[in-house]
C-alpha cells in the first residue's frame, strides 16, 4: 500500500519570507548551517507522517470542516532559538497567538479524534531558518518581528529527492475565513 509523507502548515507570505531568510543568512554566518530557501519556509500546525492513499480524502474533509470556523491572522515571529538535539535554528512567537493556537489545536483534536497519528507533544509553533547547524550554543533570542499574513493553510506532502532533500508538494489549499482572496498570478506554487 502506497504511503505519502503528509503535514499541514502555514507558508509565509512572501515578505516575511525574504526577511525571516535574511535573519538566516546572518545567524549562518555566525553558525554555519544549511540556509532553508525562502519560497521552502512554513511553521508546520499537524505532523502526520507517512499515510496511506485512501486516507487522503477523509484528511482534506476534517480540514475543509475546520475552515469554515478558522480566522485568518497575523504571524509575529520575534524570537529566533537553536535547538542543539536536531541541529536547528528556527524562528518563532513569544506570545502564541489565539487563532494560531486554535488552528493547530482544531486540527490536531480533529486528526486525534479519526485516528490519525499525531504529536501529542505540546505545540512548538516554529519556522525551521537552518539546519545541520553545528556551533555549540549560538546567542540568539529576540528580534525584530517579522510579520506574515496567515491567510490560508496547506496540506503538504514531502517527497525525497535523488540529491538528499525533500520537495514540498502542495495537495490542497484551504483558505482561512476573511481573508484577502488571492491575486490570480499568486496562486500557491510548490515550493
Ligand atoms: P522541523 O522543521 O522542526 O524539522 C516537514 O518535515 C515538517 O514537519 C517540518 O516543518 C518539520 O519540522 C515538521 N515535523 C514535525 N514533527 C516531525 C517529525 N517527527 N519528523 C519530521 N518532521 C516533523
Amino acid at each position: 500500500m502506497k504511503s505519502r509523507r503528509l503535514f499541514f502548515a502555514l507558508w509565509l507570505d512572501e515578505p516575511a519570507a525574504r526577511a525571516a531568510h535574511q535573519a538566516a543568512c546572518e545567524v549562518a554566518e555566525r553558525t554555519g548551517g544549511r540556509v532553508m530557501r525562502p519560497e521552502s519556509l512554513h511553521l508546520t500546525l499537524a505532523f502526520l507522517g507517512n499515510t496511506p492513499e485512501e486516507r487522503i480524502a477523509p484528511l482534506q474533509r476534517l480540514a475543509e470542516t475546520l475552515a469554515t470556523s478558522a480566522p485568518a491572522f497575523t504571524l509575529q515571529l520575534d524570537y529566533l532559538g537553536y535547538w542543539p538535539r536536531k541541529h536547528l535554528v528556527w524562528a518563532s512567537c513569544q506570545r502564541l497567538a489565539a487563532p494560531l493556537g486554535s488552528l493547530a489545536g482544531g486540527l490536531n483534536e480533529r486528526l486525534q479524534a479519526n485516528g490519525f497519528p499525531t504529536d501529542r507533544r505540546p505545540f512548538h509553533p516554529h519556522v525551521t531558518l537552518l539546519r545541520n547547524v553545528r556551533a555549540s550554543a549560538p546567542a540568539l533570542g529576540e528580534v525584530p518581528p517579522i510579520v506574515s499574513a496567515a491567510s490560508q493553510f496547506r496540506l503538504v506532502e514531502s517527497v525525497p529527492q535523488p540529491s538528499g532533500g525533500v520537495r514540498h508538494e502542495i495537495l490542497q489549499c484551504w483558505p482561512l475565513l476573511g481573508a484577502q482572496p488571492p491575486a490570480p498570478d499568486d496562486a500557491p506554487a510548490a515550493a
